[in-house]
């Protein structure tokens, strides 16, 4: 069944905005997403009904936040085919989600000499915190390439995957290519070595398949507001195994079991992980979103965007002077490029004038800017609710801005 788009669209009340007389087209869903009015409607029906805080309240109030609360971590649950609830942690985003992982599995399994394996296309998020680790336990970093379409070098991993690898980390989707790495053989190749890994989902877990049982990853991380939800929320999911041999990130309320003056004792999972008083209403509006996501049919939604990236790369790369780096063997969701003699910022600002929202710059990918000697790129990228229509008129204010600008 196809999407009924202009119904979607109408969920979404943000994209009636008019810029300077033109119709806002958006098209920076990369960095985060636009959110329908279920989800707004839920977060205000929260601070209207029912906001108190959770889990120690002995009243009506808490005990309605307390349950909503929880029966997020369910749907995220259900949503990520965890087998356990008490898997999902809740976090404030990804780069919170990974940083837990790089201090707490860091100081468990992580010694001087071991090594972690990251790529060359990873977010900043999921780059630093593993060099920090490294630096801290005196481990190894290594990194793997990607070749000339933005696909991860599988021989280097292959070469560098060894019995000191603890941990490979890598991003299911890279938002500055919007290469979809083939996660599956990546883990199966990384746990034959011995190595436990973590996915960075942030740019996957609203475009493809988002299964952690399939794809047997020992860490998945992801962020509310890019899945259409609030900022603020995120998720770390972890498999029990591994959270349970886990020391808790931050001590605090809520983390504890029994606090003594001669020693602490932890409370269980998830809450070992949320110290302190929650963003309450972020699991409750992250739920609201991917109820409205499961309303939909995911692979109507895959196929949609598909078909809108296809159309989008097909049309750039009819312009004259136009570099496009979105060439792997599989993509999603990301048109990144540049048109020779304009700064990628110059084209972002005229297009801006017309109405259209893109990113410019290095989308905090700065080794990717590196190995392909650039400095940025412009980079349109889409959500289910964006149209060919769109597409046309970014490629119209793309003539318009070269003209503009003597190309
Ligand atoms: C691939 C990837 N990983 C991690 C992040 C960080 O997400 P957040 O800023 O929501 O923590 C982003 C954000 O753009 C991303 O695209």
């Amino acid at each position: 069944m196809a999407l009924d788009i202009k119904k979607i669209r109408d969920d979404f009340p943000i994209l009636q905005t008019m810029i300077n007389g033109n119709p806002l087209v958006y098209l920076d869903n990369a960095a985060t997403t636009q959110k329908p009015q279920s989800v707004i409607d839920t977060i205000t029906d929260y601070y209207t009904r029912y906001n108190s805080n959770i889990h120690r309240g002995a009243h009506h109030l808490s005990n309605l936040a307390t349950d909503a609360h929880e029966e997020a971590r369910k749907t995220v649950q259900k949503y990520i085919n965890a087998e356990h609830r008490h898997e999902v942690i809740f976090t404030s985003g990804t780069t919170e989600s990974i940083n837990l992982v790089a201090f707490s599995f860091g100081e468990a399994f992580i010694n001087p000499g071991d090594e972690i394996i990251i790529t060359e296309m990873e977010h900043h998020s999921n780059f630093v915190p593993w060099q920090m680790l490294c630096e801290r336990q005196g481990a190894h970093f290594r990194v793997v390439p990607f070749d000339e379409n933005g696909d991860i070098r599988l021989d280097v991993l292959e070469r560098l995957l060894n019995e000191k690898t603890r941990l490979v980390a890598f991003n299911h989707v890279s938002n500055s290519f919007g290469t979809v790495n083939p996660a599956r053989e990546i883990i199966q190749m990384a746990h034959d070595a011995g190595a436990a890994v973590l996915v960075d989902a942030a740019q996957a877990v609203q475009h493809i398949e988002h299964d952690v049982q399939a794809l047997d990853a020992d860490f998945y991380a992801f962020s509310g507001h890019k899945i259409y939800g609030p900022t603020g929320i995120g998720v770390l999911y972890g498999k029990e195994k591994w959270l349970e041999a886990m020391p808790p990130y931050q001590g605090g309320g809520e983390m504890i079991d029994l606090v003594t003056i001669e020693e602490t004792t932890y409370n269980k999972l998830p809450f070992k992980f949320e110290a302190g008083t929650p963003n309450i209403v972020g699991p409750i509006g992250m739920a609201a979103a991917i109820d409205y996501i499961n309303a939909l049919n995911f692979s109507d939604i895959m196929r949609y965007e598909e078909e809108v990236l296809e159309y989008g790369r097909n049309k750039l790369l009819e312009i004259d002077g136009l570099t496009f780096y979105g060439n792997a063997q599989r993509r999603t969701s990301i048109l990144p490029f540049n048109i020779e003699g304009i700064h990628h910022f110059d084209l972002g600002t005229l297009l801006d004038s017309y109405g259209i929202a893109v990113r410019t710059g290095h989308h905090c990918t700065q080794p990717i800017m590196t190995a392909l000697g650039i400095e940025g790129t412009v980079r349109a990228s889409l959500a289910l609710y964006n149209t060919k229509g769109e597409i046309d008129a970014l490629i119209e204010g793309i003539h318009k801005a070269m003209k503009m600008l003597g190309r």
